[in-house]
């Protein structure tokens, strides 16, 4: 089990004095991994291997290597069953950093699903699974091969019958007559890469020889051929004719999305049949290629869409033949959205999701520490520091599985105002609406207190304390002026924070502008006058129909008139029909603002 560490958010803050960074925003919230450590994170993790059996080298190395601080200590599993190194010492497992060697590896002590674990204190994460199986490839059997009498102009095959093996993938050859005088396939011979079947469309006097079938397995890097099959042709004195018959029928075929597939399709006949190859329900997708003499369909880089039934069609003057199968496109799971390393106030509600896309549609189960932790969303209302830990989600489907890795870590703290302190100067307008934030910094959240001076405040008529913290004044007066705290409160611990609120003047609209009519070319004077605090500054702002008007780009047609400090004047000059509406003037103070509005007419 993992030892819940308790994270305190203060910790973080020193850190950022420290290295004289800007405040940070909270949410979302990393947490800085340098500063105070952080949990194991994969840099390499074990990958499937074939060890060929007879294999001159004698190891397989499965590795692993974590990134982690404290430095995580790493243990692998083998089928579920963690491989005890310091217990139980043993000739073929050995550690060489996090890699696992295995020396001499032996099929039925070693083949099987490795997985690699790291932890330390932060928690725990395990790798992908990996496996390790033997490759081989057997031999031919040695006994002789029948010969293949075959009329001249017939079509022949010759069974390849490859010997059994692992894996299945191999590369098929035929040798003619004596190694290494291959067969190169041309419009009249196909060899099958899926039986290893060699087909000659129609036989000629000239092929009679002895035919090998070669494999060769490019994953263990051997290869082996068959007792030699005699084909013996029978030469006819007419030779005759025959149809297009399709002998090489591609399976129905699963492709993955993005890679390449290939499809064959073979006929024997006299005249040396031609192929032909179409999608039933739509054009053959752009990226096809049709390569020898026909014979096979290449998709390159296949799409979902090229899903569907693929035809190929052979003809000779004798007749022709057909075939159709099925192509699946489907895909391995990618990840759309996954977890990343994050930080939550305890008590706080948190939804992990990871949402990855792929055919058929992978579904997503959870690990935390290295434990089966559900399926789907992972939903907290109320965080506990228990709920710190290494978590990940794993989306699976049959074509593969992808894992993503986070931390979470639950903090705690007590209120501070170092972030966001309540602001020292506070202006209000009189009559109007004041609102003081309390935003500190506090985990859980804390309970808010206000107070001016040594009075309390609580809700009233014209007082609210919002559920956030922050205070609210409505109409406020000259006597609401004063000094005001904020006490925030948790069970970590308590801060206060205070500003000091002045009551403004009203912004007072003195002269207002009347409703005007103007004849295009005319000029007009739309007058605004307020009174406003001694204190502050004022500006005037004029929209027309809710636009604000641009003094700099507009000003062939409107001019503000500085006539005295407390006028914000509009001119407006050669008026145009367009000028034509509804005006509006606001003299704003950084605290309040005072509107006014008039009409303005246009004859055309
Ligand atoms: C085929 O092989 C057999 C035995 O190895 C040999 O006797 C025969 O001459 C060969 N045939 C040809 C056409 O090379
Ligand atoms: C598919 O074939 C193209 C061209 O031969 C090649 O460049 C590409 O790497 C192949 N893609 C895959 C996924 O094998
Ligand atoms: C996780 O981080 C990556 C890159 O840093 C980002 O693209 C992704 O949106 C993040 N996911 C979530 C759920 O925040
Ligand atoms: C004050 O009233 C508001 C609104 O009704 C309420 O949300 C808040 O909890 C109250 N504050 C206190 C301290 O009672
Ligand atoms: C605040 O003033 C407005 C008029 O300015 C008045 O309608 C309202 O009743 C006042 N509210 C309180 C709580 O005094
Ligand atoms: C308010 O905070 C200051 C430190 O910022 C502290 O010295 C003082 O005791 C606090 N007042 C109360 C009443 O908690
Ligand atoms: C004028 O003040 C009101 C609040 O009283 C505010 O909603 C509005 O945005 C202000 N207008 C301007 C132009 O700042």
């Amino acid at each position: 089990m993992v030892t819940t560490a308790m994270f305190l958010c203060v910790l973080s803050y020193f850190f950022l004095m420290a290295a004289a960074i800007k405040p940070r925003i909270f949410e979302p919230r990393i947490f800085d991994k340098e500063a105070t450590g952080f949990g194991p994170i994969f840099e390499e993790e074990p990958l499937d291997t074939v060890y060929a059996e007879d294999s001159p080298e004698n190891k397989i190395s499965m590795n692993c290597r974590v990134r982690a601080n404290p430095p995580a200590i790493i243990k692998w599993w083998l089928n579920n069953w963690e491989i005890k190194l310091m217990e139980q010492p043993d000739e073929h497992f050995s550690l060489v950093g996090g890699n696992l060697l295995i020396t001499n590896p032996e099929k039925s002590k070693h083949a099987g699903k490795y997985v690699c674990v790291a932890n330390n204190v932060y928690g725990t994460v395990i790798s992908k699974e990996a496996s390790v199986k033997f490759g081989y490839l057997n031999q031919f059997p040695t006994d002789e091969r029948e010969p293949v009498n075959v009329k001249e102009g017939q079509g022949a095959v010759l069974l390849c019958s490859p010997p059994s093996r692992y894996p299945s993938e191999v590369m098929f050859r035929w040798i003619y007559n004596d190694f290494p005088n291959f067969i190169l396939p041309d419009q009249r011979r196909f060899v099958s890469q899926t039986t290893g079947n060699l087909y000659i469309a129609k036989v000629e006097a000239s092929d009679v020889g002895n035919y090998s079938c070669f494999v060769s397995s490019p994953t263990i890097g051997k290869s082996v051929f068959s007792m030699p099959i005699p084909l013996i042709p029978q030469i006819e004195k007419e030779v005759k004719r025959y149809p297009a018959d399709i002998r090489v029928k591609f399976p129905k075929t699963y492709a993955l999305v993005a890679q390449n597939i290939t499809l064959e399709c073979f006929a024997l006949g006299n005249p040396l049949p031609h192929i032909r190859w179409r999608k039933l329900d739509a054009d053959l997708p752009p990226n096809y290629e049709v390569s020898m003499n026909g014979a096979l369909l290449h998709l390159l880089n296949v799409q979902y869409e090229d899903e569907g039934s693929y035809e190929c069609e052979t003809l000779n003057v004798k007749g022709m033949d057909w075939y159709r199968q099925w192509l699946y496109v489907e895909g391995a799971p990618e990840w759309a959205e996954h977890i990343n390393d994050t930080e939550k106030d305890v008590g706080s509600e948190l939804t992990l999701r990871c949402v990855a896309v792929g055919k058929p549609q992978p579904w997503i189960r959870w690990l935390k520490d290295g434990y089966s932790y559900g399926k789907g969303e992972l939903k907290f209302s109320s965080l506990t520091f228990e709920d710190s830990g290494m978590y990940q989600c794993i989306a699976e489907n049959e074509w593969g599985t992808i894992y993503a890795s986070a931390e979470l870590r639950v903090v705690s703290c007590a209120p501070t105002f170092i972030y966001n302190p309540v602001k020292k100067v506070l202006l209000g307008a009189e009559n109007g609406r004041v609102v003081i934030e309390c935003k500190p910094r506090a985990a859980p959240k804390p309970k808010f207190i206000w107070k001016r001076g040594s009075e309390l405040l609580t809700n009233s008529s014209r007082m609210l304390i919002w559920d956030d913290g922050s205070l609210e004044i409505l109409n406020a007066t000259k006597s609401d002026e004063g000094s005001y705290t904020c006490y925030a409160e948790n069970d970590r611990g308590k801060s206060n924070s205070t500003g000091t609120l002045t009551i403004t003047e009203a912004t007072k609209i003195t002269e207002a502008p009347s409703d005007t009519e103007a004849v295009v070319g005319d000029s007009r004077v739309l007058q605004c006058s307020a009174s406003y605090d001694p204190s502050l500054d004022i500006t005037f702002i004029w929209t027309v129909d809710s636009y604000v008007i641009n003094f700099y780009t507009d000003f062939e047609h409107y001019e503000q008139l500085m006539g005295h400090e407390h006028s914000g004047d509009l001119l407006i000059k050669n008026i145009q029909v367009r000028h034509a509406g509804h005006y509006t003037c606001t003299a704003q103070t950084i605290v309040d603002n005072a509107t006014a509005e008039a009409e303005v007419f246009v004859k055309g």
